[in-house]
């Protein structure tokens, strides 16, 4: 009988990532950070109109989408590639520029990904907390983290999951010290805060820059996220991708939900004003929160975490529990009005109790 096969060293170090994704379907979803109400009815149709036979059978094209994609971002089609979801691209960079024995920085609690990817390359996850209690950007500690051993950065900004943000001045400053590294901003959430990292790009040679069709878009089932940076360093993140890893109908309908502006600023709109309404109530309930820049905001409900999240459950409602970084806290998706005043109404309940 033949030996099974030994994983690799970088694998079996690894523990098995397994968010609570199963059977949320009937729920209001505010865990997952994802768009409440759904993606534009523009991309609707391409799904009701593009699975032709002919179409589902044949590979997938990128060159008209990079070059749409590239205008829609403001660089040339050159400095655009494309991955099912930002988590394929975030793979792509570190694969492209971590040997094992390498060090990543990783802000600590941020996007779990990070982490992920860069043990799964054999390299080593240099965690840099954030600082508390504010959970503001800890730039110098970053700087200082900085060494021989680096090979990138990795910064979500806004962050996941304590909203805030990294300046443009900070980001400069640890471009500036990570020469010859990679450093990776993931701007998942820009479309609720606004502001990019990527007019930086011709400035930095360092630089990527990830975006995701998975929040504001409300695509986070068709897997399709971008990456920019300058074309040198795209072409190397390229060489290491797969020919046709993002799905042709995702393609269709990433380019059906740039074209509808209007859709994603009108849902931006409500959630900024959501977020404000449920900003205000924390202060009234005086639950401690972290102001955010993103469609989420972290709250502190110290020891009643585990009751007040099975009480919401209970009342049809998911939030993400978010002890495990950030002690006695949660995260609660922020959608349109109407389901952050059923969420608010579910909370005063479930403290109540
Ligand atoms: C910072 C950040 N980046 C990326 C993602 C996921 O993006 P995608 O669905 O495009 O892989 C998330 C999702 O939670 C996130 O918080």
């Amino acid at each position: 009988m033949a030996n099974a096969p030994i994983p690799r060293e970088a694998v079996r170090k690894m523990a098995p990532y397994n968010p609570p994704l199963e059977g949320r379907g009937e729920m209001l979803r505010l865990d997952f950070n994802e768009n409440v109400s759904g993606c534009s009815p523009k991309v609707l149709e391409v799904l009701r109109e593009h699975p032709t036979r002919g179409f589902l059978a044949t590979y997938p094209e990128y060159a008209a989408a990079r070059r749409k994609l590239a205008a829609h971002l403001g660089v040339n089609a050159s400095q655009v590639t494309v991955g099912a979801g930002t988590d394929e691209v975030i793979s792509g960079v570190l694969h492209a520029y971590v040997d094992p024995g390498d060090e990543v920085i990783v802000l600590k609690p941020s996007f779990a990904m990070f982490a992920f990817y860069t043990q799964l390359v054999g390299g080593t996850p240099r965690f840099v907390p954030y600082r508390t209690p504010e959970l503001t950007f800890p730039l110098e500690e970053v700087l200082e983290s900085i060494g021989p051993r680096t090979r990138a950065v990795c910064i979500a900004s806004p962050n996941n999951p304590t909203a805030g943000i990294v300046s443009k001045a900070e980001l400069e400053s640890i471009l500036a010290a990570a020469d010859g590294c990679a450093v990776l901003v993931d701007e998942a959430y820009f479309d609720f805060h606004g502001e990019t990292m990527i007019g930086l790009l011709p400035r930095w040679p360092n630089l990527f820059v990830a975006r995701t069709f998975s929040k504001a878009y409300g695509m986070a089932g068709l897997r399709i996220g971008v990456m920019v940076s300058q074309a040198d360093n795209v072409a190397v993140v390229r060489k290491g991708q797969s020919p046709y890893g993002v799905n042709s109908l995702a393609v269709r309908c990433a380019l059906a939900a740039i074209e509808d502006k209007l859709y994603v600023r009108e849902y931006v709109r409500q959630v900024l004003q959501a977020r404000q309404l449920l900003c205000s109530a924390f202060d009234e309930m005086k639950v401690r929160y972290w102001p955010s820049h993103a469609n989420f905001v972290l709250f502190e409900l110290g020891g009643h975490i585990d009751r007040v999240r099975s009480s919401l459950a209970g009342q049809g409602i998911l939030i993400r529990d978010q002890s495990a970084h950030v002690p006695g806290t949660a995260r609660v998706t922020v959608g349109p009005l109407q389901e952050t005043v059923r969420f608010l109404a579910a909370l005063k309940e479930a403290l109540a109790r």
